[in-house]
Parts: C-alpha cells; sequence; structure tokens
C-alpha cells in the first residue's frame, strides 16, 4: 500500500476512534481542535487523492446540502410499538401474565428508559452501515442513510468481534435538550415555528432533505433492539453488551430485575432521576431477557408480548394565578396569558401559561387568585390543566375577559363561530402597527434583516415609521446616530430595505398581514391574480374558487383592499418599485437542478400544464419518453401500467403528486404565527421544515 493511502486509512481510523470516545463512551482523549485537525488533514488528502473515496470515511458525517427523495424501503421485520401502561400495578399484571404462560420457569426482566425521539432500523452487513430506514407506517418506512450518517455515535463501520455477518439494530434518535434548546433559540430569531418538544424536532430533522443540516443540529441515538440470526448471545442484555462491543451507543441504564419489587423500585428510582438526564424521555420498557422466553410469548397483532412501555405521568405542577393578561397581536386577536407565581416544571422555571381564548377561562371556571395545576405536555408553553377549587379564596370573583383593548381602548369585537376577540383599530392600536412591520420585515416575507422586533418598536416609537410603506422613505440621516444604530448598521438597514425590493409577489402579499392570509394562501392568491391589480378587485366567487380559500378568507381579503388606508400603502409600495406581479419565468429554486421528468396521468392539484411549469420553475427538464436518463416520473392517476413498468425495471423514482409537491417546497401548511401565544401546533415539524433549504 503506498504511504497516501497508508496515511489516509489511519487518519480515517484514528478519527472514528475519537468520535466513539467523544460521541459514544462521552470520554474524549483529544481536544476539539486536535480533531478538527485530522479531520482537515483526511478532507485535504481525500481532496487530492480520489481514487482512495469511501463513502463510510468519517469525513462524510458532515452531510452534502445535495437534495435527493427519500425512497420507501420495506422493513425486513415489521417494526411495532409497545403495549402502554400508565400505573405500576398494570406493569405488574403484565408480569404476572408473561410468567404465568412460561409455566414454572424462572423470568428475568430487562428495564430500560423510553427515549422520546423517532425510532430508526438501521441494517449492517459485513460490520459496515448499509441502510437507515425509519419507521414510517410500520412496514415500510424512508430510506434516510444520508442523514443518519452524519450521527456520530452512530458506528458507520464496527469495532471489536462476533458481530453476524447480516443483523439490524433499532433505536431512537433524538435531540439532546441542550441541542433542541439551542435550535429553538436560532428558530425564534429567524421567525420560525418553534418544535412543540424534541421528538417533533428529532423526526423533523431526520427527514430533512439536507443532510448538512441534519449535521448541524446535534442528533444522537441510542439503540435497543437486535434482529437476526447468529446473534452472539440468547438473551436481550447480552446482546446490547456485545452491541456495546461493538461500537454502538447502548444506554448505560439498562438493568436485569428479578423481581416485582425491583421492577417497583426501577419505577420510583427513573420517576425522579429522569428529570436529570440530558435527553427526554417519556416513560420506560421492560422486556423479557430470554430470547427464547421471547419466542415463546410472541406478539398480538400490534405488540410483542414480552415487552411493555410504561408511561410516565405529564409533569404537573401547583401554583398561584398571580393575574392575567392581554396581548394584543398584529392581526388584533387579544390573547389571555397566565401570570403565576414562578414554579419548577420539567427542567425550566414556569411564570406564564396561555389561556387561549374566553372559553378556555370559562371552562377552567377560573377565579382570581386560585391555585391552579400547570403541565408540560410534549408543548413549550406550559398549559392550566385545573384548578385546585379547595384552595379558592373566599369572595374571589371569576375572571373576566377585557371588554376593550388594553392598550388603544378600542371595543373588541368577536365574530359569530370564532374564539377570538379582535381589537378592530386596525390603523391606531400600537401593538398591532409595530406588529405588522416586524411580520413584514421578517425571514419568510421581505426578509430585512436588521428589523427585528425592538428594531420595528424602535422605528416605530420615533415616528420614523408608523407603517409599511414608511420603510421606504428611510433615509440615512434619518436612521443613523437613532439609538444603536451606528453608520455601518444603519447602512445594512438600508440595503436591506433596497434589497427587498427584489423579493417576489407573492411573499410580498404574505407580508402585507391580511387576516388569515398565511405564507402558502398567500401563494396560491398571488399566483391566482398574477398581479396587485387584479387581487384588489376580485370577488368572493372568484377568490373561492382558487383552491383551499374558503369564504372566510376571501371575506378578509376584500375587507383588507377595501381599507382606504391599506389601498394606500400599496400603492406607496408600488411607487417604491416592490413586486407586484408574480415573475412569469421566475425560477423558484433549484430543487429539480438538471432532473428529467416525465409526467403521466391525471393530478388533483394542478393541471399538466402547471406542472411542466413547475418542473421548470424549480431547475428541472420536462421530457416525454422513459429512457435510462430520465431522473423522475411524477404519477398521477390512471397510469399506464406499461410506462409503469419500464420506469420500475429501470430503477427510476416515482413521485406521488403529493411527493413532488413536497420536494419543490409546495406542501407547507399554514402556521399561524400572529403572537407566538397560540396553542402550538403538535405537528409542525413536518410542515416548515421538511424541506427548509427551499423557502
Ligand atoms: S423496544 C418491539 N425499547 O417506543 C419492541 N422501544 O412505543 C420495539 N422506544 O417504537 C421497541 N425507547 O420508538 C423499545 N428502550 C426502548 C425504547 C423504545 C423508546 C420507542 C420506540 C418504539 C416506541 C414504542
Amino acid at each position: 500500500m503506498n504511504p497516501i493511502q497508508q496515511r489516509i486509512i489511519d487518519l480515517r481510523n484514528q478519527l472514528n476512534e475519537h468520535n466513539r470516545n467523544y460521541y459514544v463512551l462521552n470520554s474524549p482523549t483529544i481536544s476539539d481542535q486536535d480533531f478538527d485537525y485530522l479531520l482537515k488533514e483526511l478532507e485535504q488528502l481525500e481532496k487530492l487523492y480520489p481514487e482512495y473515496d469511501d463513502p463510510l470515511s468519517p469525513t462524510k458525517r458532515v452531510g452534502s446540502d445535495i437534495n435527493k427523495a427519500f425512497t420507501q424501503v420495506e422493513h425486513i421485520h415489521p417494526m411495532l410499538s409497545l403495549g402502554n401502561s400508565y400505573s405500576v400495578a398494570e406493569v405488574e399484571d403484565f408480569i404476572r401474565k408473561a410468567k404465568a404462560s412460561l409455566v414454572g420457569e424462572d423470568m428475568e426482566i430487562v428495564g430500560e428508559l423510553k427515549f422520546d425521539g423517532t425510532s430508526i432500523s438501521l441494517i449492517y452487513e459485513h460490520g459496515e452501515l448499509v441502510r437507515a430506514v425509519t419507521r414510517g407506517d410500520g412496514v415500510r418506512g424512508d430510506d434516510v442513510t444520508a442523514n443518519i450518517k452524519t450521527i456520530r455515535s452512530i458506528p458507520l463501520r464496527l469495532t471489536g468481534t462476533g458481530y453476524p455477518d447480516s443483523f439490524e439494530i433499532r433505536g431512537e434518535v433524538l435531540l439532546p435538550w441542550e441541542a433542541f434548546n439551542r435550535l429553538n433559540e436560532q428558530r425564534e430569531k429567524d421567525g420560525e415555528t418553534l418544535f412543540a418538544n424534541p421528538r417533533n424536532a428529532a423526526a423533523g430533522t431526520l427527514k430533512l432533505l439536507n443532510s448538512a443540516e441534519t449535521a448541524r443540529r446535534g442528533l444522537d441515538a441510542y439503540l435497543y433492539h437486535i434482529l437476526g440470526d447468529n446473534l452472539p448471545a440468547d438473551t436481550h442484555y447480552g446482546n446490547l453488551e456485545a452491541a456495546r462491543s461493538w461500537g454502538f451507543k447502548i444506554s448505560p441504564d439498562i438493568k436485569i430485575l428479578h423481581s416485582i419489587e425491583e421492577v417497583d423500585n426501577f419505577i420510583k428510582y427513573w420517576d425522579e432521576q429522569r428529570k436529570l438526564l440530558p435527553v427526554a424521555t417519556d416513560g420506560l420498557v421492560f422486556k423479557v431477557n430470554n430470547l427464547r422466553q421471547q419466542a415463546d410469548l410472541g406478539f398480538t397483532s400490534k405488540f410483542p408480548r414480552w415487552a411493555i412501555a410504561f408511561k410516565f405521568k405529564a409533569e404537573e405542577a401547583l401554583t398561584r394565578l398571580e393575574s392575567v393578561s392581554f396581548q394584543v397581536g398584529r392581526t388584533g386577536v387579544v390573547t389571555p396569558v397566565a401570570n403565576l407565581a414562578t414554579v419548577p416544571l420539567s427542567g425550566t422555571m414556569v411564570s406564564r401559561a396561555t389561556l387561549h381564548n374566553e372559553d378556555f377561562i370559562r371552562s377552567l371556571d377560573l377565579h382570581e387568585r386560585d391555585m391552579v395545576y400547570v403541565e408540560k405536555g410534549g408543548e413549550i408553553i406550559p398549559k392550566i390543566t385545573g384548578v385546585d377549587i379547595d384552595q379558592r379564596e373566599e369572595g374571589s370573583s371569576p375572571i373576566r375577559f377585557i371588554t376593550h383593548c388594553p392598550v388603544c381602548g378600542a371595543e373588541l369585537v368577536r365574530d359569530e363561530g370564532e374564539a377570538a376577540w379582535v381589537c378592530p383599530n386596525k390603523s391606531g392600536c400600537e401593538p398591532q402597527l409595530i406588529g405588522k412591520i416586524e411580520h413584514f420585515a421578517g425571514r419568510k416575507m421581505m426578509d430585512i434583516d436588521s428589523i427585528g422586533s425592538e428594531t420595528a418598536q424602535m422605528l416605530f416609537k420615533d415616528g420614523l415609521v408608523k407603517n409599511i410603506a414608511d420603510l421606504y422613505d428611510l433615509k440615512y440621516e434619518d436612521v443613523v446616530g437613532l439609538n444603536r444604530f451606528a453608520d455601518r448598521s444603519a447602512q445594512r438597514l438600508l440595503q436591506g430595505i433596497e434589497q427587498s425590493k427584489k423579493i417576489p409577489f407573492e411573499r410580498v402579499v404574505f407580508a402585507l398581514s391580511i387576516q388569515y392570509v398565511g405564507e402558502t394562501v398567500a401563494k396560491k392568491i398571488a399566483r391566482a391574480a398574477g398581479n396587485i391589480d387584479r387581487l384588489m378587485t376580485m370577488t368572493a366567487e372568484e377568490l373561492t374558487s382558487i383552491e383551499d380559500i374558503g369564504p372566510r378568507i376571501a371575506e378578509s381579503i376584500i375587507a383588507f383592499f377595501a381599507d382606504e388606508e391599506n389601498r394606500k400603502i400599496v400603492e406607496r409600495l408600488r411607487a417604491a418599485g416592490l413586486q407586484m406581479a408574480v415573475e412569469k419565468e421566475e425560477v423558484a429554486s433549484d430543487a429539480l437542478k438538471g432532473k428529467s421528468i416525465i409526467i403521466s396521468g391525471t393530478f388533483d392539484h394542478h393541471s399538466r400544464d402547471e406542472y411542466k411549469q413547475l418542473i421548470e420553475r424549480h431547475g428541472g427538464k420536462n421530457v416525454s419518453s422513459i429512457s435510462k436518463n430520465t431522473d423522475y416520473v411524477l404519477a398521477g392517476k390512471n397510469m399506464g401500467p406499461a410506462k409503469l413498468d419500464k420506469a420500475t425495471s429501470l430503477g427510476i423514482t416515482i413521485l406521488s403528486e403529493d411527493d413532488f409537491l413536497a420536494l419543490i417546497g409546495e406542501d407547507n401548511k399554514e402556521t399561524n404565527s400572529d403572537n407566538g401565544m397560540n396553542e402550538p401546533n403538535g405537528s409542525t415539524e413536518a410542515d416548515s421544515t421538511l424541506f427548509p433549504e427551499l423557502f
């Protein structure tokens, strides 16, 4: 072997070892700096000598930003979930039944933590990771190998000896609390929807098309189940110990339990101690240790009979309601917020909780100074789940929703069928005006980087910017010298404003803050109308004929443009040079760059012509006959079987209509970002982060 190749291999071995020391064993033996130094050397050598490439090289852990749709893979063994139990008695019952079926045999139970992430199946052949698949529907999942390779605690090549030629190992991919909090802080800064919990964040991160972004977020993984022939031990515990020696990260907290008493103690211990763990857990798992006994017990149609999950109760605290305040959002919606005597809960200090709306307050029958139960379920914002009526102070009166805006004093209105009270003073209520400026400048709208919440407030309070159109009249002399604005930042602000004039019409429509018009609706109405003049004059009938636009949204759009103030603002924005029409041949993204795509069949969301345009606008090429050079078939309904056969035999990826829309980032749902205190939507991760690089 020549010395270069030898050095490359040495470096790879050293780096693999250091990755394991750091990420699996938590005991690094070199500094981060020295690690980076070795990694750089390897990167350079690999660049210079591509003939020694290795897809499992530690340099591949940083991921790539080249998009590729996930292919679906069938699991070798279906991925089942576990039966749940919520009390010690249920766990005891499970153990008694299992033991009874094993007539007269001794039985050991392994107790484990139930990690709250997203499950993964890893396939190893000859000691190398060949494939990683998500759970999916249990039968088929997505091939996420590229993303899994970025998780440094997952060995790409096994160490030690005794592993079977081919086996599967399953576990949980998770985002440790620290990485989760860091990610959400960043998302808050960027004005993006926050992940409700580390589970959603982990699942969303694993499904990113940009594995370089996955690599940056800091996923981790614990493995807890091996499947295959020729496993080294005849117990679950023994096999996990062996897996540990091959380089896998196995929880140090797995424990063999010999009696119901030991099981009870395990539960008691972890019910408290789990609060100190660096990762989220939502319970414990108890498994019969002996594999032969597992096989004897078998499965029900849904769950193994040899394992059960015990779910922890959501953490709860009792604290006093000190007051209720009312916040006014950008669109005038008034949200009640409970101010609480500060209590510790699931690792954070809680002093506020959303009360959602008037009906919620009523359903709690909330009174002044009540003692309330707060719970942090899956959400970031704690919830009030109940009131301890026994502790209610005598003579305390029920909490009443305010009748007038707490900021401008206007009388609030609540439309029929709506839950929210709204301040109707659109053009004179300060938080609405400032909120609109802040929204306008947001990353997904006009992307004026230097205007966040504070700057929007400052510009407004200084009287420089009373509405979004005023931004385009700002001059250097106006801003330089303002609080915090030195020369450089003043220039940056003005540059940002200037650049916003190129932002496409669709985003301008979103930036206007029309009630109920979020990102997706804005895109749809902008494209259907084509330009602002048309949009301003569309009738309810025309608007509701656009996909997904109902009467409520249509009415809100019409009311917006009927307002003289708003029309003036639009005219001033037009005069300033903003994009007021859909750009015809605009390139929307690079998602399909260099790809040849066939359209076949009939579709629900767009016509074939529209799909042709979409392909081109996202950098792809629409071709008419299948060959081995075709990358994708966009397959609608009634696609001819011969075509389908041919595509399959050539190994061409078949995209359903939804797959295709997801690929080009057109599948995102509305998110309500009125004032950040709305009830978080538990499934936001898929909407906003599946393909963030395309937004
Ligand atoms: S064993 C057939 N062990 O919980 C048994 N699962 O509700 C397979 N989970 O889908 C699962 N920690 O995603 C097992 N120590 C652990 C676990 C665990 C978390 C998850 C896993 C599974 C779900 C079942």
